[in-house]
């Protein structure tokens, strides 16, 4: 069906952008560090003579995303997206022949695309939990699993895994555990110790509202030994500054994961938004989020509308799902338009994911009018 947008509705209005689980929207102080980092190039006719200040910001990134997680010896490795920092390092896993992969049985088209990689190289692929992306540690138990892909949220049920409570499993058990966390990672508690998963996965333009092309990873020690390089690009090289040698030795630590030039400004963007979400005190920002989320649910809840989020207040993430008994997904959509709300069909269901600057009573009582015309 087309999309239709009533003008006479929306003009004047001011939208509320409730589709950060797609995309963040940059806060005032990020914006202004952008401009001042793109203004700076400007002024210099976009002439960049070396790549000494990219070099630091990044360095200064990785430092800040080191603090956000209490990462004290994990990598922490930059990619420009987390489906690229997914497909680079899961396809260079070397494990034993026919080893079994356990995924969930719901995901994002990213781990789709990693198991065609894992299929080609005849390991057994199982898919277990919910069919909202949940896993628990018991449907692990009794199974002969090697390693472990879960997403810490799910895209479009907001549904969250135990992180804690998976990775001390894994541990115990010797199973690799890999974890898309970009749906957790700025809207959710970070409640588990970062140094007993193997690879954490994430980017900036979501729940972290950075520029898209920052993404990372931390990846452990335990892992390096099944990593089998095969992918390698210029910054691989543990003398990568020295353009014109020959002979060159491949890096030792993790970064030689890392391939070429990343963006600097999206970078630049992560490193200020990570600095304002510590500032602000991340587990207040993620509680804020999730009460949001809550009265929300309760909300739709209380329209006749049917959830498919997580009701309870604790399992609340940043992503509220619905549909409407015999309602088109797409007709909502259309008339959340027309009350200025943005959001996203999802599952064809409609996925609701406002950041912390969303003022929730106004969201709640437009999405109330848009729903007395369909109840
Ligand atoms: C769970 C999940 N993983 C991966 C992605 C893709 O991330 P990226 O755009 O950084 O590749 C998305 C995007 O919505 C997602 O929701």
């Amino acid at each position: 069906m087309k999309l239709i947008v009533h003008l006479k509705f929306t003009m004047g209005i001011k939208m509320i952008y409730a589709n950060t689980a797609s995309i963040g929207r940059l806060s005032e102080t990020t914006r202004e560090e952008v401009s001042n980092f793109v203004n700076a190039y400007l002024k210099n006719d976009f002439y960049i003579d070396d790549y000494k200040i990219a070099n630091e910001k990044k360095e200064q990134c990785r430092q800040i995303i080191s603090q956000l997680f209490g990462n004290t010896f994990s990598s922490v490795l930059f990619f420009s997206s987390t489906t690229d920092a997914l497909s680079i390092l899961l396809s260079q896993l070397k494990l034993k022949k026919g080893s079994v992969i356990a995924l969930p049985n719901n995901y994002f088209p990213s781990i789709e695309a990693i198991k065609l990689s894992f299929e080609k190289k005849n390991y057994e692929l199982i898919e277990i939990g919910s069919s909202k992306g949940e896993i628990n540690v018991d449907d692990l138990k009794n199974k002969k699993i090697d390693f472990l892909l879960i997403e810490w949220v799910n895209y479009w049920s907001g549904s969250k895994n135990n992180l804690k409570k998976l990775s001390q499993w894994c541990l115990k058990n010797n199973v690799i555990f890999a974890v898309d966390a970009v749906q957790g990672v700025g809207c959710c508690e970070i409640d588990f110790d970062i140094h007993e998963i193997d690879f954490f996965i994430s980017a900036g333009h979501k729940w972290l509202r950075a520029l898209e092309g920052s993404a990372f990873a931390i990846v452990s020690q335990r892992v390096s030994a099944y990593l089998e390089q095969i992918i390698y690009g210029y910054n691989s090289f543990s003398d990568k500054n020295n353009f014109d040698k020959k002979g060159r030795e491949i890096e030792t630590s993790l970064l030689r994961f890392e391939l070429g030039t990343l963006s600097t400004v999206s970078f630049v963007s992560l490193f200020h938004a990570i600095s304002e979400l510590l500032e602000n005190d991340h587990l207040k920002i993620a509680k804020k989020i999730r009460e949001n989320s809550f009265a929300l649910t309760d909300f739709l809840l209380g329209y006749g509308a049917i959830v498919h989020s997580p009701f309870n207040e604790r399992d609340c993430t940043g992503i509220v799902s619905f549909t409407l008994p015999n309602i088109e997904p797409l007709e909502i959509y259309n008339r959340l338009l027309e009350f200025g709300v943005i959001t996203k069909v999802r599952n064809d269901r409609i996925r609701v994911s406002p950041d912390i600057t969303v003022d929730i009573n106004e969201l709640i009582q437009r999405i109330g009018l848009c729903l007395k015309g369909f109840l």
